[in-house]
């Protein structure tokens, strides 16, 4: 597979330690006391107890003045001071994916605001964003936040305030696995 595409390995060993792993909807992944993200490879030495891997790839809603606006403002991943992660994998329902991509950005951004009240959060909140759908994965996207443990309170604010939008009402898998370095 290409360079592109990582995976996330749930299980004994690896860089991140799992403090904390919820089920917000849907069927739950089993616990796991550790997580690394490794390049995807068949050779991948860690198998773990569960695999998830997610390609990162083009902007499909953010238009021009809010990529300008991400790109002035974000940090990169794999700062020191950002010893708190979270991995949130997501599967959106078949209403979702039935939709337009027109309609589809319309209740991403112009009803839920996605893109202006995540910015808020910015820098302090380093992010990616992995598509898995259609690779043959349970989730369509494994979203990945890194911050410092100062702003975790931040953080929480952030996904509450997501997930009463209209956008979370397509969302019918969700698990938040919160992690710390190790
Ligand atoms: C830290 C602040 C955040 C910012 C600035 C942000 C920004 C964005 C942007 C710009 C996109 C669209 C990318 C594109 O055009 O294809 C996106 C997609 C997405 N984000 Fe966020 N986001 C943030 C936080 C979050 C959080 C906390 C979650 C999960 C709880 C999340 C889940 C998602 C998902 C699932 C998508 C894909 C949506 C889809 O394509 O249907 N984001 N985000």
């Amino acid at each position: 597979m290409a360079t592109n595409t990582f995976d996330f390995v749930g299980g004994d060993r690896g860089v991140w330690k799992v403090i904390r792993m919820d089920s917000v909807c849907g069927e739950s992944l089993e616990l796991v006391p550790c997580l690394d993200i490794l390049p995807n490879s068949t050779a991948n030495l860690n198998k773990g107890l569960w695999t998830l891997t997610g390609f990162t790839s083009n902007v499909r809603y953010a238009e021009k003045a809010e990529r300008e606006k991400l790109v002035a403002v974000q940090s990169d991943l794999g700062r020191p001071l950002a010893t708190c992660a979270a991995l949130i994998p997501i599967r959106k329902s078949e209403k979702w994916w039935a939709l337009a991509q027109d309609e589809r950005r319309k209740i991403f951004e112009t009803k839920s605001h996605h893109t202006e009240t995540g910015l808020n959060y910015l820098p302090a909140i380093a992010r990616r964003l992995y598509h898995c759908r259609d690779i043959g994965q349970p989730f369509d996207f494994l979203t990945w936040f890194e911050y410092a443990p100062e702003d975790a309170e931040k953080f929480e604010v952030l996904v509450k305030s997501l997930r009463e939008t209209e956008e979370w009402n397509y969302v019918e898998r969700e698990i938040d696995i919160r992690l710390i370095k190790s």
